[in-house]
């Protein structure tokens, strides 16, 4: 057993307080941790409001020492922490690594940003007045984050609103609370004071969510997860007016033009469509490519597809893994065998792969066409579906022809088409010729149903700031 896990994973003589963790690469069973109930959680809250104060008078250069250590604990436990990430969600241990790296390094940014979080002097509107502005902690915060990205999907949250002042209670997943918690351990020997940060893993998700929302106590709620889920919360959240980050759904088209660079293209569309076997919101989830190379750049893909290897994410070399769950693989499934029913020809994969239950055959679908229940959804699995087009103005239509907006990729040399494609892309993040574009230097978002608010890069912290207006008057002589 990881040695980071002992204390977590409990003996199994009261499982109706616990929550099951299994290892989708076999089903077999990790074990089980504490499940949290509503009781519980409303005195964590109401700890959290208290502890929050003394945090937030601290300077920000002491909050960004302790920020720093929780980084520096959080890398020297990387191994420990991906072979985590890779039993309980079945990402290859190589993406798990990355992804340590990747959460760690929005608590590297934050612990720094949160010195920076300065206010305004706004010129004034008469005499003896002054207009100040300054930055305050929103206050006590919730988050509520996926199994995709067990680690990073936390930090971001979590990084920005300590670094800011709050403090901020997380239900994780329940299908990955392994990392959260371990998350939540280093966090305190980095120094962070009880209470501050707490992780609460629930077999009940809903009641939680609604406790969040409608808690008064709670002043935002940051989520990463589905559109439909969203839409909820935010309705729940109407009663209390709550502040709300959401992070949600994706469609990503990923264009590729006939002045585009098949070499680097081709690169690209791998990197995003298959990470975590095609299972993030920010994946290529429509290909589109304009008639000129649309052959060629098949080609490209079913070769490049077809060989990639499938298998469980803790052995050498496995690029592709399982998808999370039987509700994933039946969704999966479903929406490759409607895509067939409607004309779509799969020209390698189409089908569940060998290996068992939860493995779906890295697969290319040609002849996808807009109306197609496929090129509507977000897929959430190994699957290019590509869609033929004759112009640049067609392109833009099909890639605008969703609900979401999330992330957009395109392939072009022409500079004059990059940056009207740029522009004309309904989507609050674009890629011009890369595949994948997420950093913690950059701010991650989408609109349209795709949510709410931005994570990451120095407007990341704003979600957890209140801006205050302070006039000052009876200045003059
Ligand atoms: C996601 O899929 O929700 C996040 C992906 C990323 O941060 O790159």
């Amino acid at each position: 057993m990881n040695s980071l896990l002992k204390t977590h994973l409990l003996s199994t003589d009261n499982v109706q307080d616990q929550l099951a963790v299994y290892n989708p690469a076999d089903g077999s069973l990790i074990g089980h941790v504490r499940s949290f109930n509503l009781e519980t959680v409303a005195t964590i809250i109401e700890e959290a409001d208290i502890a929050r104060h003394a945090w937030a008078a601290r300077p920000a250069k002491e909050r960004a020492k302790i920020l720093r250590s929780w980084f520096d604990l959080i890398m020297s436990h990387q191994q420990e922490l991906a072979q985590i990430i890779t039993a309980e969600c079945g990402k290859p241990i190589a993406e798990s690594m990355g992804e340590v790296a990747y959460g760690a390094s929005f608590v590297e940014w934050f612990a720094e940003e949160g010195k920076r979080t300065y206010g305004d002097v706004i010129p004034s509107f008469a005499d003896g007045k002054r207009i100040l502005v300054i930055k305050q902690p929103v206050g006590t915060c919730a988050a509520i984050t996926p199994w995709n990205f067990p680690v990073a999907m936390i930090t971001r949250k979590v990084a920005p609103a300590l670094a800011a002042g709050c403090s901020i209670i997380l239900k994780p997943a329940e299908l990955t609370p392994l990392s959260a918690l371990i998350l939540e351990d280093l966090s305190r020997q980095a120094g962070l004071p009880e209470g501050l940060f707490r992780v609460v893993p629930t077999t009940d998700p809903e009641a939680m969510g609604r406790l969040f929302c409608e808690n008064r106590t709670i002043r935002k709620l940051s989520f990463t997860g589905s559109t439909a889920v969203g839409k909820l919360l935010m309705a729940q959240s109407a009663s209390t007016l709550k502040r709300l980050s959401l992070e949600l759904g994706g469609n990503a088209p990923f264009i590729v033009f006939d002045d585009a660079d098949l070499d680097d293209a081709i690169e690209g569309l791998m990197a995003s469509k298959f990470r975590n076997a095609g299972q993030t919101c920010v994946c290529a989830n429509r290909i589109l490519i304009q008639d000129g190379v649309y052959d060629a750049f098949l080609e490209r893909i079913v070769a490049r597809t077809a060989a990639l290897k499938v298998g469980d994410g803790a052995a050498e070399g496995t690029q592709i893994g399982p998808l999370i769950s039987q509700k994933a693989m039946s969704g999966v499934s479903a929406l490759v065998d409607n895509a067939l029913a409607e004309g779509a020809r799969a020209i390698t994969g189409g089908k569940p792969h060998d290996l068992g239950d939860l493995y779906y055959s890295p697969t290319v679908l040609a002849d996808v066409t807009q109306a197609m229940e496929i090129a509507q959804k977000e897929v959430f699995g190994p699957i290019v579906s590509v869609i033929r087009f004759t112009d640049e103005e067609e392109a833009v239509k099909i890639a605008n022809d969703t609900p979401y907006g999330l992330a957009a990729y395109f392939y072009a040399r022409d500079l004059g088409r990059v940056w009207r494609v740029t522009e004309k892309l309904e989507y609050g993040m674009v890629a011009a010729n890369d595949g994948i574009l997420s950093s913690e230097l950059a701010p991650f978002g989408g609109i349209k149903e795709s949510g709410i608010g931005r994570e990451g890069s120095h407007y990341g912290i704003d979600e957890y700031l209140e801006v205050k207006y302070s006039l000052m008057s009876g200045l003059a002589d």
